[in-house]
């Protein structure tokens, strides 16, 4: 086990050995690390569409149970070429008023896992709720092969289901931008699990989202490959189940880990210095709960180097896997507290797990920008 236990890589430090100094440096070894981490794990990533189209199906009146807010469906299609397009929907709740409005986008509206009650409390704090399907975009059942989604828009690629669910979301942002009621600079993005792994996939490449929310993310996502809990998910587990959402030159890395050229602090640190929450549980040990403490360490050393340390937060609750009510309303809390300063009743650096001892021993440089 104890190759699973080795020191997760300097993130200041350039593939060819030079160090970052500053933070020019920085966007240079970012998108290095970008790529790294994209070609690798993820097989690379759908290209922007040409175009993308919004089309209003349907628009409800006033709803008294959601605050009054009003209920849009809208058909979103995105060209790749004149020949090559894909659509799928997106729901969103509209608050009563003008806006601008912050928004909270999920695109796990397969799992339903917003209650009503979350939903009201959002509109509530004057948001927008999102939701659209990110099995629209590619299916999450293996079997159904590379024919259809996404995939079949380029079927030269090979980028796996988390890439394409994450480009979903930037699809939806493009979609809810075109609306003036909309507050570009307020977007937040949530997801669960699988949806919680796409989601920092999606901070990770789109620099219009000012929050990221990753829940229960675990492997692949938030935790980590080189520092395994007990019975946490492995790469060797992520091969063998999920293989379509990955990409198969990890595969090399099983039982190697501490060759790989990254581990999922630099996921991590690719949404810095924009605001990111991970949530876990300590009893869902399959997400490796102090595997994603020690990348919220080393991730956290971005966040110092940038001078921006509370943008990133994690936050622990008692019990097992799920997207609970209180998850949603932790996030909640943090977005208002990023986006609109609005004083959080919670700390989110509070170390979990003191005995434990870092991942890492390197730390920011002094930035000479
Ligand atoms: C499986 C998988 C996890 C994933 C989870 C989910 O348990 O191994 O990596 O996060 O499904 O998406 O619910």
């Amino acid at each position: 086990m104890d190759i699973l236990k080795h020191e997760l890589p300097d993130l200041f430090v350039f593939a060819n050995g030079d160090r970052v100094h500053s933070v020019a440096d920085w966007h240079r070894r970012r998108l290095e690390l970008r790529n790294i981490i994209f070609d690798l794990q993820y097989g690379g990533y759908p290209p922007s569409p040409a175009s993308v189209k919004v089309q209003e199906l349907c628009v409800s009146s006033p709803m008294k149970r959601f605050a009054n807010a009003k209920y849009v469906t809208c058909k979103v299609t995105c060209m790749a070429d004149s020949d090559r397009a894909i659509s799928f929907i997106l729901n969103y709740y509209l608050p009563v008023g003008e806006g601008p409005f912050p928004v909270v986008l999920t695109g796990d509206a397969c799992w339903r896992n917003a209650s009503d009650a979350i939903i009201l409390e959002i509109l509530q704090r004057g948001y927008i709720m999102a939701l659209f399907n990110r099995v629209e975009i590619v299916p999450d059942m293996r079997r159904v092969g590379r024919s259809t989604g996404l995939y079949a828009v380029y079927p030269e690629l090979e980028f796996g289901a988390l890439s394409a669910w994450a480009w979903g979301y930037q699809r939806a942002i493009d979609a809810l931008l075109t609306k003036a009621y909309v507050n570009r600079e307020q977007i937040a993005v949530v997801g669960h699990s699988r949806g919680g792994k796409t989601v920092l996939l999606a901070g990770a490449m789109d620099e219009r989202i000012a929050v990221v929310g990753a829940n229960n993310s675990g492997a692949g996502g938030a935790g980590c490959y080189r520092w395994q809990g007990p019975k946490s998910e492995t790469l060797a587990d992520n091969m063998k189940k999920f293989p379509d959402w990955y990409c198969e030159r990890m595969t090399p890395f099983i039982g190697k880990e501490h060759e790989l050229p990254f581990d999922q602090h630099g996921l991590k640190a690719l949404i810095a210095p924009r605001a990111l929450l991970t949530l876990e549980a300590y009893d869902d040990l399959w997400a490796n709960p102090t595997g994603t403490w020690q990348t919220f360490r080393a991730a956290q050393e971005v966040y110092r180097f940038f001078g921006k340390e509370a943008a990133l937060g994690t936050w622990y609750r008692a019990g097992g896997h799920g997207h609970t009510e209180a998850d949603w309303q932790i996030f909640m809390e943090f977005a208002d507290w990023q986006m609109r300063g609005i004083t959080p009743s919670h700390i989110f650096t509070q170390n979990p797990f003191p005995d434990l001892p870092p991942a890492h021993t390197w730390s920011a440089p002094v930035n000479e920008s």
